[in-house]
């Protein structure tokens, strides 16, 4: 991963590393593995794509396996890539548990350890947010290289304007810049515009949902982020009001989309 500071990389390793070791459900969901009123059980929910049996899969950034066990479930013949040893033995565990023989890459996103075209599907669920936006543009040339013709890739970042991340992003930007606290995997947020000029120029079709509609639950920081301020009784309502919103950003209000929290984008080569 293109760095100017050299000690960069090996920090950023370590982060996920030692995230895996103590919680790899937590770092790699964040508050929404503690919500399962609001999101159902996240741990082991069907894959946010259609999956073809059979078909060549690779996941970018695939973590503890969370996403490659239900696509090996469905027939996938799928591959998991991850920068983080300690992620990727965690994922050899819980597949094995759930008798899979997976084959597992180490890599970086940017520099796909593939030959061009050997996939027919890509996937990579909450990445791109913790690279640099140049870094996060190298991932798509990378997935398009390794794509065949016709091959689609599922991509899913956090948008910029939703409440939720525009405090996140305020609290961020107050820890790094006013109290200097070091942050390797700090989130970056992605507007609708910038992600449809990046892949204009590569792919065939570019198709961009958005989704959750919440309010903020908690406030970013590293001694506050577990405690929720929106009290458990009206989790459920607000899933109903956000399938709602949802539905409507995704079909005859598409300017709705700038405010749900994640964007998935869909392309085709
Ligand atoms: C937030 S977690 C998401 C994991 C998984 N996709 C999921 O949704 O459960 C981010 C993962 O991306 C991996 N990662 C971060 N930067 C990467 C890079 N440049 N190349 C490959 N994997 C990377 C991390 O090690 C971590 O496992």
């Amino acid at each position: 991963m293109k760095e100017n500071n050299p000690g960069f990389f090996r920090d950023f390793i370590d982060v996920w590393d030692d995230g895996a070791q103590r919680d790899a459900a937590f770092i790699t969901l964040g508050v929404e593995a503690l919500l399962p009123g609001y999101y159902g059980n996240l741990l082991d929910a069907p894959p946010p794509f259609p999956v073809r049996k059979g078909d060549r899969i690779l996941d970018i950034g695939c973590g503890w396996g969370r996403v490659l066990k239900p696509v090996l479930d469905l027939g996938g013949n799928a591959i998991g890539l991850d920068i983080s040893h300690k992620m990727l033995l965690a994922a050899q565990n819980h597949l094995a548990k759930h008798n899979h023989e997976v084959r597992l890459a180490r890599g970086d996103a940017t520099r796909l350890p593939f030959a061009d075209e050997s996939f027919d599907m890509a996937y990579s669920l909450l990445v791109l947010q913790h690279l640099s936006k140049d870094n996060g543009k190298e991932v798509f040339a990378e997935v398009h290289r390794v794509l065949r013709k016709g091959g689609e890739a599922y991509i899913r970042v956090p948008s910029r304007f939703a409440p939720e991340n525009l405090l996140f992003a305020f609290l961020q930007f107050v820890s790094i810049h006013i109290f200097r606290v070091k942050d390797p995997i700090r989130m970056r947020f992605y507007r609708l515009g910038e992600i449809r000029k990046a892949c204009r120029t590569l792919f065939q079709s570019c198709e961009i949902t958005a989704h959750e509609f919440r309010p903020p639950w908690n406030f970013h920081t590293r001694k506050t982020w577990h405690i929720i301020i929106i009290p458990r009784f009206l989790h459920r309502p607000l899933r109903r009001l956000s399938d709602t919103i949802e539905a409507l950003a995704n079909g005859k209000w598409p300017f709705l989309k700038h405010f749900g929290v994640t964007l998935m984008i869909h392309v085709v080569k």
